[in-house]
């Protein structure tokens, strides 16, 4: 074990004693009723304390393509975008969408985006037409920012969207003529703005729109406000254990949740250097980043340290990761072994953490000085409520060892304020005064969490949800599909991966390349995410009287599961 100096959180007992939220406001300089905009927080603040020509991003591309920008840099890249933005007519809370790759112009553009007071929809560039009409689609975007890479995928869903005005790409080299709607923004040929005022948003004005999966129906927008910076704020100070000198690696794409609030607005808003690497995963490129960057806190998912373990001991030996000090997890159960893995080969234990795309911010962890039990969530964060409800009557309980549904009390800076255009489904998150996460966990007599499981269908693959709901949708669109049931099944490195059993219409035939043909329909409409690693060919799936697909069943076989009552099953 390595000797860690005292954390910022100090002592977790102490700082539970009397907290408020308004210690954070007041860090932040932010007076209730003032302006706050996330981008400014991020930029134009940081620089009028002196950081102007501190480091904030360090990017690294493919071939090794290297790029450096500083707080200053950000702040006038953001105030380009900004003007620009506005120049095309894009008025405040218009929906504004990202979608490219990790490449610089994806931060910029969300600095910008908020700067102008757009609301912000950061899309997975792997997302294929059909993932990405839908919600741009739902969300009634105004203006993409994307890449000559995937504009294709907009031109093919253009005709569908008559909201989205401006597809704006960003490293047009001139080659091929727009279309329609297209205009071409670079931020190199463009005269930087040095004085742009940033929108002036209230703590309630909505800022950051990300899409999650459900169980049932389409993804839902996930509406936050520029508020939620103060939770975003103090978590990456208190969890992530950010300091002056630290770089920090947070390895998630801002397509996500995390890829947001901890990959761009709780280290910038500190001031922190941050590096992103725009590469596939290897064990050996992401070591030899750590190495060559000297990484101090790493932010990162258990497929990541699964994958790893995997690649073996030797090969962290080769490299020298001597600089990292802090090391924590989010996005799907962390192991026990992985912790214990983690300390063994790094001298430092992975800490757990557990949010959501609707928390906003981080809710349960295991933070800096406090006992690690390797397997466990560990214990709110100060300001927050968790509790276990019994999932009959939704009442908090105590008891160590039982089953319960993971709630929060509501109120928390960072808590979405609903799903865009869905109040039914928003309301459907709420019973007692509770915010239900969906998940079941056990508490033991500490006070610790254990995650248990999704109290729903949704898969959980590489730590990125997948709708059962939306692949069974997409496979009825192949030619060959009568009828699909879609289901987890467990993965060695994943944990979960997508598994469909489909019935076939008459005519076709069944085939290992009409499996292919399938698979790639899947992850060319939806994503590689999405896409099926295993189809197999049923003659019937099994149904309720109703009709209804007994999903649980055909997941309860996959997981070598009792198939149990399946009179209780076909009242699902
Ligand atoms: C779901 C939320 C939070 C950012 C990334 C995912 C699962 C998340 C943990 C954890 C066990 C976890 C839950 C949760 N999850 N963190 N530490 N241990 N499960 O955001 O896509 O909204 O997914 O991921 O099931 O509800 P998301």
């Amino acid at each position: 074990m390595k000797t860690q100096a005292r954390p910022n959180i100090g002592s977790y007992e102490e700082r539970l004693k009397g907290f408020s939220w308004s210690a954070a406001e007041s860090e932040l300089g932010y007076t209730p009723g003032a302006d706050i905009n996330i981008a400014w927080y991020c930029t134009d603040r940081i620089c009028q304390q002196g950081k102007g020509g501190k480091t904030a991003l360090l990017w690294e591309g493919l071939g090794g393509v290297e790029k450096r920008y500083t707080f200053d840099d950000l702040r006038l890249a953001s105030n380009t975008i900004a003007s620009f933005l506005q120049g095309l007519g894009i008025a405040p809370e218009e929906r504004v969408c990202l979608f490219m790759d990790r490449i610089p112009e994806l931060y910029l553009g969300f600095l910008g985006a908020l700067k102008a007071g757009a609301v912000v929809q950061p899309l997975f560039s792997a997302f294929g037409d059909e993932s990405l009409l839908v919600r741009l689609e739902n969300a009634q975007t105004k203006a993409i920012l994307t890449t000559r890479k995937h504009v294709g995928k907009v031109r093919k869903i253009r005709e569908k969207l008559p909201c989205l005005k401006h597809i704006i790409v960003v490293d047009d080299d001139g080659r091929k003529a727009l279309q329609e709607r297209e205009v071409a923004f670079s931020l190199a040929r463009s005269k930087p703005v040095e004085d742009f005022k940033a929108a002036a948003t209230k703590a309630e004005s909505p800022s950051v729109l990300h899409y999650t999966s459900g169980t049932t129906g389409m993804p839902k927008g996930v509406r936050h406000v520029h508020y939620s910076l103060v939770s975003q704020y103090l978590t990456a100070k208190w969890v992530l254990d950010l300091r002056e000198d630290d770089v920090y690696w947070c390895t998630a794409d801002p397509g996500w949740v995390t890829g947001t609030s901890y990959g761009i607005i709780g280290p910038w808003s500190q001031g922190i250097t941050q590096c992103v690497l725009d590469v596939g995963f290897t064990a050996e490129a992401w070591y030899r980043f750590i190495q060559k960057r000297r990484v101090t806190v790493w932010y990162s998912a258990p497929t990541a340290i699964r994958a790893l373990m995997k690649a073996g001991e030797e090969i962290v030996k080769k490299h020298d990761l001597s600089s990292l000090r802090h090391l924590v997890s989010v996005g799907e159960p962390l192991n026990a072994e992985a912790v214990v893995w983690s300390e063994r080969v790094f001298g430092l234990p992975f800490h757990d953490s557990y949010w959501q795309t609707e928390t906003g911010s981080i809710m349960i962890t295991n933070f800096p000085g406090v006992k690690i039990k390797p397997g466990s969530m560990c214990k709110p964060f100060p300001g927050i409520t968790a509790a276990l409800l019994d999932m009959a009557t939704f009442e908090p309980f105590h008891e160590s060892g039982k089953v319960g549904l993971i709630a929060i009390k509501p109120g928390w800076p960072a808590m979405l304020r609903g799903y865009w255009n869905n109040q039914e489904a928003f309301e459907k998150k709420f019973k007692n005064g509770w915010y239900l996460t969906g998940d079941r966990a056990t508490l033991d007599q500490d006070g610790y969490f254990w995650f248990v499981g999704r109290d729903d269908d949704v898969i959980n693959t590489a730590g990125h949800l997948v709708s059962p709901f939306e692949v069974e949708s997409a496979l009825l669109e192949h030619p060959a599909v009568a009828e699909s049931a879609v289901v987890s099944k467990p993965d060695e490195i994943n944990m979960e991966v997508v598994k469909a059993f489909v019935t076939l219409k008459a005519g076709f035939a069944e085939s290992d390349d009409l499996k292919l043909e399938i698979m790639n329909f899947i992850r060319k409409k939806l994503s590689p995410l999405a896409m099926p690693t295993e189809i197999e060919f049923i003659a019937q799936l099994p149904k309720t009287r109703s009709g209804k697909i007994m999903r649980r069943m055909l997941k309860a076989k996959e997981w070598g599961q009792e198939i149990g009552d399946t009179s209780t099953l076909e009242n699902d």
